[in-house]
């Protein structure tokens, strides 16, 4: 039986939650939970069978009886504790994975999982196809994401208080409203766009991953179009995604490649892959 910390109670930690608590993860226990939020901490004890022990800060999530910590929180919640929770040896499994992209962040975090001898995990999110990604990432020489959501699902992104964006109000036809490297996307829409971390810690990184994206009012999916070319030949390949039902952000996609991850883990047949 593995022991699971929860830090974030919104859509991503409801699905791990309700999948724990109705046994479509097997042979785990949710022991505790920390959100920002008492009330989005209280919403999700309530909705389980199994109730874990509300946290009175995200610290002390580590340091109770857990094996792994579910970051489904934020890039900020995630850059905060990861080094508490590694160096309480504690597996960890991140979604807010463009934090990653942060060279210093990153590096720490690698740092600290050599040092004290745990397991990072970075579950595909809202993508598919990273194992062909990772095979060639030696011979890539362009990787490219086209994302192309509705409006509604970028809104209040810092991209549209920092640049000289259209108004998204306006936009009436599909429309490029960014281009650039990764590692800028995701700071520019920290909670859109983690797909692009993914492809980035994939293949060749978060300088050289190119991202576009689209704002289309006619799209009724988060879409994922990948373009990848080098020596090995060229991939192109597209996901169409249904937003879930809760979070128009959150692909639900993301939902179902979390939970399996967690289900890997949670199993002794060696299906959890690590990212370190
Ligand atoms: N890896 C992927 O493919 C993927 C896909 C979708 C979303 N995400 C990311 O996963 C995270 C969770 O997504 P979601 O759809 O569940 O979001 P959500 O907004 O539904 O829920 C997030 C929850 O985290 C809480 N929270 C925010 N900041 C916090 C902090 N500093 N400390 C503690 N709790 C905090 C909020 O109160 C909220 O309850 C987000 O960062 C999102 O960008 C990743």
């Amino acid at each position: 039986m593995k022991r699971i910390g929860l830090l974030g109670c919104g859509t991503i930690g409801t699905a791990i939650a309700v999948a724990i608590d109705d046994g479509t993860i097997p042979r785990a226990e949710l022991t505790q939970v920390y959100d920002i939020s008492r009330d989005a901490a209280e919403g999700l004890t309530a909705k389980l069978s199994r109730k874990p022990t509300i946290m009175e800060n995200p610290h002390l999530l580590s340091s109770g009886p857990v094996d792994i910590v579910v970051e489904a929180a934020s890039q900020g919640a995630l850059t905060d504790v990861a080094l508490s929770i590694i160096q309480n040896r504690r597996d960890l499994m991140v979604m807010s994975v463009g934090a990653l992209l942060d060279e210093s962040v990153r590096s720490v975090i690698f740092d600290a999982v050599r040092e004290y001898g745990v397991s990072v995990y970075v579950p595909t999110g809202a993508i598919a196809g990273m194992d062909g990604i990772r095979a060639v990432r030696d011979e890539l020489d362009t990787v490219t994401l086209t994302t192309t959501k509705h409006p509604d699902s970028l809104r209040g992104a810092p991209f549209f208080d920092v640049h000289d964006a259209p108004d998204i109000d306006s936009i009436d036809a599909p429309t490029t409203i960014f281009e650039g490297p990764a590692v800028d996307a995701v700071s520019l829409f920290p909670t859109n766009i983690n797909v692009a971390a993914i492809l980035s810690l994939s293949g060749i990184g978060g300088n050289r991953t190119i991202v576009r994206v689209v704002a289309d009012p006619a799209a009724v999916t988060n879409t994922h179009m990948i373009e990848a070319a080098g020596e090995f030949g060229r991939m192109q390949y597209t996901i169409e995604n249904r937003p879930s039902s809760e979070n128009p952000r959150t692909s639900r996609l993301a939902l179902l490649a979390a939970i399996d991850m967690l289900r890997g883990y949670c199993s002794d047949d060696g299906l959890g892959f690590p990212c370190t």
